[in-house]
């Protein structure tokens, strides 16, 4: 990086009791499973975690979201849920999760939680319970069970596919199916069902209570659902019906799901300060404020940027709109280029457009065994800083995956034999999944492991991971690691009110706009340089070229 880089840059943690520390928070995700091993098994753990809080201190994120860290048989990497009240003896224990808890508090680091309220694992208590009870017993009742259909009953309820590939019902062997909208191993519950609604409200306090400071909801939008009586739409009817989603789709946002959100609300004001939630809401854009709203969960995540190409106008009309919408439900928005679900953004970025430079199209890709010849790794990684640099330059909360700040691509040829992911198996041959993403962290360029454990990995890292190690990048000042801690750092200096004002600079290919304070975010979507406008570069993602902005490049200025 060039000197133009603004280097002293004192990191100061949030202030502690701040009820809005969340608004314009930088939110570092941690997939347990692949951060760090503590014990040299192979799984990232707890004990991993909290030797690495000096890493993510020195990082300047104001919050870790701890992706499923509980007991599990990881039929859906943890999302699949045994015991919502404890931590995978796997990964460490409830003693273990209150260091870690203490550590990241008092390196000024919040903990945002991930609960999983649509579905346990079919080893929950509960479930257990249902599958030894009989047909129309309560046990059965906190989950969705319905007769098999067909002239001898054994066909299934309906022809509907679950997310994950296959049909979303499994027979239990007495003429009746249970629901699974993802996995088998993931048995949908009855929300409409007062001891489920109950518990989770337990689970909740139980977290709060030793410390957690917010929730990210799995599947929000999934967990009231309205099932006709026989007989069930066709899966052909419920896509059709996909389209209007209008608070009134058998299984998708349905407007009742909200009375469950008020509920929580109630429960996460009783702390100071009030615990926060983000939704996992794959919802229509006009739907979100509501998830959002301060009387619901409070945040919800828009997955636009997630899923568009680097492109300038695709990047200001989603800014644009995302901003309003925010405005509109009381919230501030959220920001993610990457998380455990999608092929990391460097990747996207490197593939052609229409190949490849959105999260579909990149399955695809995947799907046709990842072909070096058509990613420009390089031009990738390009882009992915001055995307970041754009990100973190914008109101709102930025969420980052861990390993992003590495610069890290996708691993696209994991042997069959290793992958984990559900969608590989139960659409064999179709979805590639989301392994790639996955692959444990390197820490060091040498050793076993790349110094993420002392043992063998659980999903095997590439060669090329070693020149992304983060013991390499420490120490240089162009790494996108440095980039990353530069621009963390500034933005916390720099971060005023949630204002921002486009500057129109009369070129299609650049978006730059300016926050309270003289805050400037130039980004040149293009490739050819473009002039720099008038003020003190404080960071780029690019060295400038004579006071120009080369393209595929941001910089940040000030007044
Ligand atoms: C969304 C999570 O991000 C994903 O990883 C998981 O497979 C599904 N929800 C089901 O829980
Ligand atoms: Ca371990």
């Amino acid at each position: 990086m060039s000197e133009t880089l603004f280097v002293n840059a004192e990191a100061e943690p949030l202030a502690e009791q701040d009820p809005n520390w969340w608004r314009q928070a930088a939110v570092y995700q941690i997939y347990p499973r692949s951060f760090a091993d503590g014990n040299g098994d192979g799984i990232g753990d707890l004990a991993g975690i909290i030797s690495r809080v000096p890493y993510l201190e020195a990082l300047g994120v104001d919050a870790v979201w701890l992706s499923p860290f509980y007991p599990s048989a990881l039929a859906d990497g943890g999302y699949d849920v045994d015991d919502y009240r404890d931590v995978d003896p796997k990964i460490g224990t409830l003693e273990q999760f209150d260091v870690m808890t203490r550590a990241l508090h008092d390196a000024g680091i919040k903990l945002i939680v991930d609960i999983v309220p649509n579905h346990s694992s079919n080893r929950h208590v509960w479930f257990r319970e249902a599958l030894a009870s009989p047909k129309g017993s309560p046990a059965r009742g906190r989950y969705i069970f319905r007769d098999g259909v067909g002239p001898d009953g054994t066909e299934p309820p309906s022809d509907w596919t679950s997310i994950f590939g296959g049909s979303a019902w499994e027979p239990v062997g007495d003429g009746q199916f249970y629901l699974h909208l993802f996995a088998p191993e993931q048995p949908d519950f009855n929300w409409d069902n007062p001891e489920v609604r109950e518990d989770f409200l337990t689970t909740l306090r139980f977290w709060a209570d030793r410390g957690v400071d917010g929730f990210r909801v799995d599947v929000a939008h999934g967990l009231a659902k309205k099932l006709t009586d026989d007989p069930l739409p066709t899966h052909a009817d419920l896509e059709l019906a996909e389209a209007v989603r209008d608070g009134a789709h058998m299984l998708w946002d349905r407007d009742e799901v909200h009375d469950i959100y008020t509920q929580w609300r109630a429960v996460l004001n009783e702390y100071d300060p009030p615990r926060t939630a983000v939704a996992e809401a794959w919802v229509h854009a006009s739907r979100r404020p509501r998830y959002a709203s301060p009387d619901g969960l409070g945040q919800a995540f828009n997955f636009d940027l997630l899923q568009a190409g680097f492109d300038a106008a695709e990047f200001r009309r989603i800014i644009g709109d995302n901003l309003e919408l925010a405005a509109r439900s009381g919230s501030s928005t959220t920001w993610v280029f990457s998380n455990h679900d999608v092929v990391r953004h460097a990747t996207r970025y490197g593939l052609p457009r229409h190949a490849g430079g959105d999260t579909t199209a990149s399955q695809e890709w995947l799907r046709q065994g990842g072909n070096e010849a058509v990613l420009d790794r390089a031009l990738g990684l390009r882009r992915a800083r001055a995307a970041i640099l754009l990100m973190l330059a914008l109101p709102g909360s930025a969420y980052l995956y861990q390993g992003e700040e590495l610069g890290l691509h996708e691993v696209a040829d994991i042997p069959d034999s290793a992958r984990q992911d559900p969608t590989f198996f139960r659409n064999a041959g179709v979805e590639i999944g989301r392994d790639g993403c996955r692959v444990p962290l390197p820490w060091t360029a040498s050793g076993p492991s790349l110094g993420f454990g002392d043992g063998a990995p659980h999903l095997p890292q590439p060669a090329w991971y070693a020149d992304h190690a983060v013991e390499a990048q420490t120490a240089d000042g162009t790494s996108t690691l440095s980039l990353y801690r530069e621009a963390l750092a500034l933005r916390r200096r720099l971060q005023g009110d949630e204002e921002l004002a486009w500057i129109d600079s009369g070129d299609p290919r650049v978006l730059h706009f300016r926050r309270p304070g003289g805050w400037h975010s130039v980004t040149n979507f293009g490739s050819a340089p473009i002039p720099l406008p008038a003020g003190s570069v404080v960071i780029s993602s690019a060295p400038l070229t004579e006071q120009q902005l080369p393209g595929n490049a941001t910089a940040w200025l000030v007044e």
